[in-house]
């Protein structure tokens, strides 16, 4: 069967906010803002950089406004943060984002445990934070999680991720991200948590954002581009993680997203090498194996040729 695949695709890197955002030990903001750098140069044109959240919830984010201030805006890249309600909100002005994102979840449970409210609440705390974004012509996404499982409630129907995406349009969200925050989802299932979010949003207003944990993301990937999707949440060097979603691992690794679809001739217009060269050194600083298969395999090559070098 032949697909209709995009001609080039938007890769939103989200390792510095998503990949990092778990990390124990704190990692210096001169490190997230180098990794950042390293990016844009490699070619993002979108990247969370951090989030407004409780510094008491998510330490590693504490230095938000920092890492805002360290980075040297590149015209063009979209810079997006995280926020969950106003006070993030507010705070999140004083670094000029060009995107907010808020994140609701299809999952009470899921809800409850990652921004303490239900579904319907953080709808109400959502709904004000919108009106404000865009009234200041900020963009604003909005993350829907678990929306094929949840590490509190087992599998999520299809109807609960539909409702969630039509609560978000209500209030305004303009695009919305399918996510699979603990990567259990299967390319059938998130075709049709895709297809839920589908009835909502254009298929230029919806993106996929899903977790390797069983290493199921890169065919997840996959599905979603044949259903026409063309924006992806991917994390450089396959790190991340929710700390409210346990055992839940990286994200697809950008890497290895960007190696199928260069490999598919779908453009990113992300130069590989230089993607690798990020990762590395965010794997390096963190003393982490780097946990993209494509990175690790042409690290390998370059290992190699630099061997045969050396012994001709
Ligand atoms: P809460 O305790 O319900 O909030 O937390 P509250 O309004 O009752 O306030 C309690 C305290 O938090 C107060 O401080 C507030 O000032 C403070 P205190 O008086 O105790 O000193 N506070 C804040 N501080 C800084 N920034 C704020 C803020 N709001 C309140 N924005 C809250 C609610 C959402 C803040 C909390 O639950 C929280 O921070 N949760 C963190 C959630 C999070 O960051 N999760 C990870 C990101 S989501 C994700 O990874 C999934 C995604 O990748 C997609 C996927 O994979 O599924 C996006
Ligand atoms: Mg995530």
């Amino acid at each position: 069967m032949a697909f209709d695949y995009p001609s080039s695709v938007l890769i939103v890197d989200v390792g510095p906010r998503d990949g990092l955002q778990n990390e124990k030990t704190q990692v210096p903001t001169t490190i997230k803002a180098e990794l950042i750098r390293q990016l844009v140069d490699a070619g993002v044109r979108k990247l969370e950089t951090t989030s407004y959240v409780s510094p008491k919830w998510v330490p590693q984010m504490a230095d938000n406004a920092e890492v805002m201030r360290s980075i040297t805006r590149r015209p063009g890249v979209c810079y997006s943060v995280l926020v969950p309600n106003m006070k993030g909100f507010e705070a999140a002005m004083e670094g000029k984002p060009d995107e907010i994102v808020v994140f609701g979840a299809a999952s009470e449970a899921f809800s409850q445990r990652n921004i303490n409210c239900s579904i319907a609440e953080s709808i109400e705390r959502f709904a004000p934070v919108v009106e404000a974004a865009l009234a200041a012509g900020i963009k604003v996404r909005g993350a829907m999680s678990c929306t094929v499982g949840c590490p509190y409630e087992g599998e999520i129907a299809p109807e609960r991720v539909g409702y969630l995406a039509r609560l978000m349009k209500e209030i305004g969200v303009q695009h919305v991200g399918v996510a699979d925050t603990i990567g259990v989802g299967t390319p059938i299932k998130v075709q049709r948590a895709i297809d839920a979010t589908l009835q909502h949003y254009d298929i230029d207003d919806v993106s996929g954002h899903f977790h390797d944990t069983y290493g199921q993301a890169l065919a997840n990937t996959l599905a979603a581009l044949q259903m026409g999707i063309w924006q992806f949440d991917t994390s450089v060097a396959g790190l991340g993680g929710c700390p409210y979603a346990r055992g839940a691992t990286g994200n697809v690794a950008t890497e290895d997203v960007v190696y199928m679809l260069h490999g598919m001739g779908i453009e990113t217009g992300i130069d590989l090498d230089a993607l690798i060269d990020a990762g590395e050194m965010i794997s390096n600083f963190l003393e982490r194996t780097n946990s993209s298969r494509v990175a690790r395999a042409i690290l390998n090559r370059r290992a190699m040729l630099a061997e045969a070098a050396a012994t001709a």
